[in-house]
């Protein structure tokens, strides 16, 4: 399908975040300049091996001034809120991330009043994206990746909550998640999205191309052949 809603005069800026708790990964994106923050849930946590609150700190250090997400495992409002607000006090960095069931909402909508940012998370259509941006929050995660393992167009829900929050002026960032592919980021620069995240891996895949390769062996090979220099060889 073509996502042929161009939304550039809405949209301020394309953040990249990188989706993983692996420190290594996050300072080798870091490295490269380009990389705005980064995503983690649960299960990226528990595959570190490490303490949730030492990663996530880990994770700010090493992405200075970059927005990173840390979840809460709370089910119920209560529980929640105790989780939030601790976690939220461990570094200004962190956004809180909530998943999108009514006492999250309801989460989202008091942690706005005390001015904490959120990533809601595990949304999958436009009215549940609504209902995040209603309540107040800074980043809507919509999966993609595991609405297209179920044979359907993950891409779709984004391009509607892109033209939503538009629509209404909502202040709430769409963040493309559960992304597998390049494909994927092309599909979320053509519908406008504010923000994807993306594994490591997919990051790296995004500076290739054959001809970028076989074009600066051509450029060096031609350069070395005239046996040019840049730097005076006198002046070492
Ligand atoms: C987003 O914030 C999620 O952590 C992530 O993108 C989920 O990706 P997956 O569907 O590949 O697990």
């Amino acid at each position: 399908m073509q996502y042929e809603i161009w939304h550039a005069r809405y949209t301020r800026t394309m953040k990249l975040f990188v989706d993983t708790g692996d420190i290594d990964e996050i300072r080798r994106a870091a490295e490269w300049g380009i990389l705005d923050g980064v995503t983690t849930n649960p299960t990226l946590i528990a595959k570190t091996g490490r303490g949730f609150r030492d990663t996530v700190l880990a994770i700010c250090q090493a992405v200075p001034g970059g927005d990173i997400s840390a979840e809460v495992v709370a089910t119920d409002y209560e529980g929640m809120l105790r989780e939030a607000l601790e976690i939220s006090g461990w570094n200004p960095q962190i956004v809180v991330k909530v998943p999108l069931i009514p006492p999250g909402v309801r989460l989202v909508r008091t942690l706005a009043e005390k001015g904490i940012r959120t990533n809601v998370t595990l949304v999958f259509s436009v009215s549940q994206a609504l209902l995040a941006a209603k309540a107040g929050a800074t980043y809507i995660s919509n999966f993609v990746g595991r609405v297209d393992d179920a044979s359907a167009d993950g891409m779709e829900a984004v391009a509607e909550s892109v033209e939503m929050v538009a629509t209404y002026g909502y202040d709430a960032e769409i963040l493309v998640a559960s992304v597998r592919h390049p494909l994927h980021v092309v599909q979320a620069v053509q519908a406008g999205a504010h923000v994807a995240t993306m594994p490591f891996k997919v990051m790296e895949m995004l500076f290739k191309h054959p001809l970028t390769d076989l074009g600066l062996q051509r450029f060096l090979d031609d350069w070395n052949a005239a046996g040019l220099t840049i730097f005076d060889r006198a002046s070492g």
